[in-house]
């Protein structure tokens, strides 16, 4: 197998965005960062070398990296940060995964502009599961803050708040017409009447969940998360943070520009009315002589706070399940979990805390906060080193309560803070069902996994019922992704084989709750071969 090579270079350049400058952090001075071609089954090396001025790390999001967690890349998970001055040789092993997947930056916020696609190509001798397209583009759909994005999360934190919205919405980019200083910039993308494109979109957003919709055209979703699906033809997608879907999009329409539109979807919390409500915008060109409406017509999107339009997706969604891409959904399990997802917020006595009612935010799974240690949980488990973490999770019973209601004692919302993991035996299989709560405020959370896919076998609305809901999971072809959101008020099942030695960290894809603590960690055990075991770290592994 060929191995291909890649230099990043993690340093600050300078953008200007409506209307006004700042230096960002970029890859190779690039934002979005460069773009990783290959093959499927490829390995590929990435020299990062961090010519910043803090700590980074990198990873490759949706990429299982099979007995490979050392290069996975987040921060005090799998590694320490790469420090100022220093360089770390990644390997990124592609396995099963083909489609668009993508890789950012996995320490504090840098990852509002340190991101950019992995783009991985059918083997030769396999072709697409679908009409080849005429042509590609990739569409990675972000935000732009005006002011350092640490400074957002650190004014965020010292107070408890719930952090600044953003000052736009970006695709590739950019923010598009219907922003100050923006319209020459505007991300175009030129079609000829009657071709097919594929179109391969990433939510590298920060904290939004996006409604993304074109004008007249329908979209038909192939693809999401690096996996194929049965083609799903729809107006409207939408896309939570971390996710990506790869789309059909058929120029058959009157030859002419159109907007091609995001806003962002966001149930507005009890208390607070936290969300981006602006719209970015691209356009669509057909090449031609013509003269073009003016202006173009913006696309159908749903309202701002539409639950029922945001599952419209993950509804439908199914996967190939063919013998040329099966499905390997586990039909039983051998652990079964329950793990709560809660925004959750916390009396202040001394801090000055702008949370709701004086009160400082937190995020937690099973009640319990995640504490960042500092050291890495992958090492202190390699080398054995005690006091790290604690391999009980949840090391105490999940409380038990009606975790949809409308109203909820106070007690609900005090989490405890703990450094604790789950460890799996190797093969074992997985079911977890992620429960949103209604604790301070039931919103959606965007849960993403590393180190394995999973098969979304069930989702609902209000609490899960274990005698019911079991009874209508779908076990024949569900789709395989590695980011589900947990929808607002709802739940989740999804299904693994705990396949891949190594400590895989779990967590919510919005960057606040992640900050809060809304995460956890696995710790898949070696099996008895050798060949179902973890293999060794690398020889330059950033020292803590
Ligand atoms: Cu896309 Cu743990 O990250
Ligand atoms: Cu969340």
């Amino acid at each position: 197998a060929s191995i291909r090579r890649h230099t990043f270079v993690v340093r600050e350049a300078s953008y200007t965005r409506l209307c006004s400058t700042k230096d960002i952090l970029t890859v190779n001075g690039q934002f979005p960062g460069p773009t990783i071609y290959a093959m499927k089954g490829e390995t590929i090396i990435v020299d990062v070398y961090n010519r910043g001025k803090e700590n980074v790390t990198i990873h490759w999001h949706g990429v299982n990296m099979p007995r490979y967690p050392w290069t996975d890349g987040p921060e005090y998970i799998t590694q320490c940060p790469i420090q100022p001055g220093s360089k770390f040789s990644q390997k990124i092993i592609l396995s099963s995964e083909e489609g668009t997947i993508w890789w950012h930056a996995h320490s504090d916020w840098t990852r509002a502009t340190v991101h950019g696609a992995i783009i991985v190509y059918p083997k030769n001798g396999t072709k697409y599961p679908f009409h080849k397209p005429n042509t590609e583009f990739l569409i990675i759909l972000g935000q732009w803050w005006k002011i350092d994005v640490n400074a957002v999360r650190d004014e965020g934190l010292a107070t408890g708040a719930d952090p600044n919205a953003s000052d736009a919405l970006l695709i590739n980019g950019q923010p598009g017409d219907l922003y100050p200083c923006s319209k020459s910039s505007t991300f175009k993308l030129t079609v000829d009447h009657g071709k097919t494109y594929l179109l391969r979109i990433i939510n590298a957003a920060l904290q939004e969940a996006l409604f993304f919709s074109i004008a007249k055209h329908k979209m038909t979703v192939v693809g999401t998360d690096g996996s194929y699906t049965k083609p799903l033809t729809r107006d409207y997608i939408t896309i939570f943070p971390g996710q990506t879907y790869d789309v059909l999009l058929e120029a058959n329409q009157r030859p002419d520009h159109y907007y091609m539109a995001a806003i962002t979807y966001s149930v507005a919390p009890k208390y607070q009315n936290f969300y981006d409500n602006t719209t970015t915008t691209a356009i669509v060109q057909y090449r031609g002589y013509y003269t073009p409406s003016s202006p173009p017509s913006l696309p159908y999107l749903p309202a701002y706070n539409d639950t029922n339009a945001s599952v419209q997706v993950m509804a439908d969604l199914r996967s190939l399940a063919n013998p040329e891409h099966p499905c390997n959904v586990p039909l039983s399990t051998s652990t079964n979990l329950i793990y709560t997802v809660s925004v959750n917020s916390y009396p202040c006595i001394n801090d000055s805390c702008a949370g709701a009612n004086g009160t400082r935010f937190s995020s937690s799974i099973n009640n319990i906060s995640f504490d960042t240690p500092t050291v890495d949980i992958l090492q202190a488990y390699y080398y054995n080193i005690s006091g790290v973490y604690g391999d009980k999770f949840p090391s105490v019973p999940p409380l038990v309560f009606d975790f949809t209601a409308d109203y909820l004692p106070l007690v609900y919302e005090l989490p405890s803070s703990a450094t604790e993991v789950r460890m799996l035996e190797y093969n074992s299989t997985v079911e977890i069902v992620l429960q949103g709560t209604t604790v301070v405020s039931g919103t959606h959370h965007p849960i993403h996994l590393h180190g394995h896919s999973f098969y979304l076998v069930g989702w609902g609305f209000g609490n899960f019922d274990e005698n019911k809901d079991p009874l209508r999971y779908n076990l024949v072809d569900p789709p395989l992704q590695n980011t589900i959101s947990v929808p607002s008020e709802g739940w989740v099942a999804i299904r693994f084989e705990a396949s891949n030695p190594g400590v895989w960290f779990m967590h919510c894809h919005v960057e606040r709750h992640l900050t809060w603590g809304m995460e956890t960690a696995f710790i898949v055990k070696n099996g008895k071969h050798p060949e179902a075991q973890m293999l060794p770290p690398p020889s330059d592994m950033p020292p803590c």
